[in-house]
């Protein structure tokens, strides 16, 4: 059972590398983050300069879903009522952050039907979108004994 495991990280390792590899080469504005199922993940969304997102909005939306609400944060606090159901409880921002232009969205006991692209957009600040493209993994060593 050991060799599986090993085996098993090795393959999530180089899958990783993969990734990582290629997508800098094609699109240099989709960022890939890799988390395995239960696991918490932190999509990351920066400011460009290093202004406070205090005050700002902050909006995280997954385009492909209905409502695409991930998270939404303005006037200083989370505003949760338009969020996707699928995401209740389980996404936060790093509150202490914010001042440092720091919006990342910690999203906690990652699903496999949480893979997609999120977009983190900061209205006033940065008229960029952020996509991050979360990939989600099967524990391997679980998915090799069944
Ligand atoms: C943003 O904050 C998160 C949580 O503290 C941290 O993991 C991440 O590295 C920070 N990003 C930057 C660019 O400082
Ligand atoms: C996410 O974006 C990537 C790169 O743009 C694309 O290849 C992929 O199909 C998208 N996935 C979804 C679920 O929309």
């Amino acid at each position: 059972m050991k060799t599986y495991s090993v085996c098993g990280l090795w393959t999530l390792l180089m899958y990783i590398i993969s990734i990582s590899s290629t997508s800098s080469d094609t699109d240099g504005t989709v960022q890939h983050i890799v988390a395995l199922v239960g696991d918490d993940a932190i999509l990351p969304c920066t400011l460009s300069s290093t202004v406070s997102a205090v005050y700002q909005s902050v909006e995280w939306q997954r385009p492909d879903l209905k409502p695409k609400e991930v998270h939404l944060y303005r006037d200083e606090k989370d505003d949760l009522v338009l969020q996707n159901p699928v995401f209740r409880g389980r996404t936060s921002l790093f509150k202490e952050e914010l001042e440092n232009g720091n919006a990342s969205l910690k999203l906690t006991r990652v699903e496999l039907s949480d893979a997609g692209n999120y977009t983190c957009y900061i209205p006033l600040l940065d008229h960029q979108k952020t996509i991050i493209q979360l990939i989600v993994g099967r524990d391997l060593q679980l998915q090799q004994e069944l």
